[in-house]
């Protein structure tokens, strides 16, 4: 089956396309959190490069800092304010320092960022078109805010200034409409809205022309993507990249265990360049606590999902979201917790212990299991997990698969050895002679034969 779908020649308008001339003033963003704050920073570097700002190589180089926040646990939120903390100190030393909090710390704490001294501008995910005006009134000494959601906005005319040369990420929608009781997503990034497929596919097809040779989608929850005004879901959108740039390599993540149809899994089976890996999120082996959670789906549903997903492609690769001691979780939920792990088998997993966040659900529903208890539960989680990941990259070794992988470049410890990653984004190391003739970005066939939980080593083919 292949859809009849539209793909336009025309490129999407820019806001790159007729750049100002240089200001001579440079930017850093300091990117914290999930990949769609990777690609916000991309964006908001983007909307400051058409209004003349440039990329600085380091915090130490800029005349503007912008830190893009995570609020999506507490930990990260204390990161934030250390480093805040830490840049006071800079500028004392450099007084016209401008310092910006963006993203979704900036949406939830607002005003009482501000009331820090140090920082000059707050900036919300929806509001990144404002940047440039509020970088330049706080350069002028006024301080700023900027944190109105949009049901709308997309950026989908702004080129990303992307400073990474093979892989790319596309968001192809923001926000979040599923209200899982313990996520501050929705009320930090908003209602749930897409970008035109046809805006999605120019973007990778432009892409592929400047040498990009994977790109991952991005959105909170890819599969909810709809194209209204055209007709189209997320496969229809998979289907319709992965037949534009047939030889780039198509990943995607978040995706939602209700929302992933059998329609989306033929596709991904379908096309060859689309990567048999899914992120499928779980959070918890307990019905009870799935239900306290607001996830919409039984653990039945989900293990009927990774079949189904398992049928149409044998070799898919699996990984998850786990959160350890939420509200009211007993040791018999817990025990349900480890018993799917130990059915689906994940390839890895996201552990996390429950933080609670102010104005969700849950956090009227109180923090009652101990962080002992919590920490405890979380360690035989990640103990767990670190062993499949094992047993599954030993297997590998043993039976000395042959992955293709995309070439990344030397590895950190040794100009012998260069890096890349399978279609099952694993991390792979192999030997590296320099007789071969290939490049970084080619694809390459390396044949496993020793693996660790998290690594996977081997020779070329
Ligand atoms: N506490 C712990 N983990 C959380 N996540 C989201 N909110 C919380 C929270 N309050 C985790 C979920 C989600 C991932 C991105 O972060 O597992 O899938
Ligand atoms: Fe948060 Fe749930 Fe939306 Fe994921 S699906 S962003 S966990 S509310």
């Amino acid at each position: 089956m292949h859809l009849d779908l539209p793909i336009l020649d025309q490129a999407a308008p820019s806001v790159a396309a007729q750049p100002v001339a240089e200001n001579g003033k440079k930017v850093y963003v300091e990117t914290y959190g999930c990949q769609m704050n990777v690609n916000d920073s991309e964006i908001v570097l983007g909307v400051l490069n058409a209004e003349g700002y440039i990329p600085a190589d380091g915090p130490d180089d800029a005349d503007v800092i912008l830190l893009n926040t995570c609020a999506i646990r507490d930990n990260a939120e204390r990161k934030i304010h250390e480093r805040l903390s830490h840049l006071k100190h800079t500028k004392k030393s450099n007084s016209d320092l401008v310092v910006g909090v963006l993203g979704c710390m900036a949406e939830r704490l607002r005003t009482k960022l501000l009331d820090t001294q140090l920082v000059d501008l707050v900036v919300g995910p929806d509001e990144y078109r404002r940047v440039p005006e509020l970088v330049a009134e706080a350069m002028g000494g006024d301080r700023g805010i900027a944190v109105k959601l949009s049901r709308v906005e997309t950026y989908d005319d702004i080129v990303p200034l992307r400073t990474e040369g093979i892989s790319a990420w596309i968001s192809i929608m923001r926000g979040c409409d599923k209200f899982c009781t313990f996520c501050v997503v929705p009320f930090t990034r908003g209602r749930e809205r897409s970008r035109p497929l046809t805006s999605v596919v120019d973007e990778a097809k432009q892409l592929w022309d400047q040498g990009f040779k994977e790109i991952t989608l991005l959105g909170q929850n890819v599969n909810s993507y709809r194209d209204d005004v055209a007709g189209y879901d997320f496969a229809d959108l998979l289907a319709s990249t992965a037949r534009a740039v047939p030889n780039m390599r198509i990943r995607y993540t978040t995706s939602h265990p209700q929302d992933m149809s059998d329609k989306l899994i033929d596709t991904m089976a379908e096309w060859d360049n689309i990567c048999k890996y899914i992120h499928l999120p779980v959070q918890s082996g307990s019905n009870r606590i799935l239900e306290l959670m607001n996830r919409t789906y039984t653990v039945e549903h989900y293990l009927g999902r990774i079949r189904r997903i398992k049928q149409a492609m044998p070799t898919c690769a699996m990984s998850t979201d786990i959160i350890a001691g939420f509200c009211t979780e007993t040791e018999d939920d817990h025990q349900r917790t480890l018993d799917v792990m130990r059915e689906v088998r994940y390839e890895g997993a996201y552990m996390f212990a429950y933080s609670p966040r102010e104005n969700t659900k849950a956090w009227k529903m109180g923090d009652d299991v101990p962080d002992d208890v919590k920490n405890r539960r979380l360690n035989e989680i990640i103990a767990l997990q670190n062993s499949i990941s094992r047993e599954i990259n030993l297997a590998e070794a043993q039976s000395g698969i042959i992955h293709p992988v995309l070439v990344e470049g030397p590895s950190k410890r040794n100009d012998a050895e260069w890096k890349g990653r399978t279609d099952t984004n694993k991390t792979v190391i192999f030997t590296h002679d320099g007789t071969r003739g290939y490049i970084v970005g080619d694809t390459v066939q390396v044949k496993i034969d020793r693996a660790n939980s998290a690594t996977l080593f081997g020779e070329l083919v």
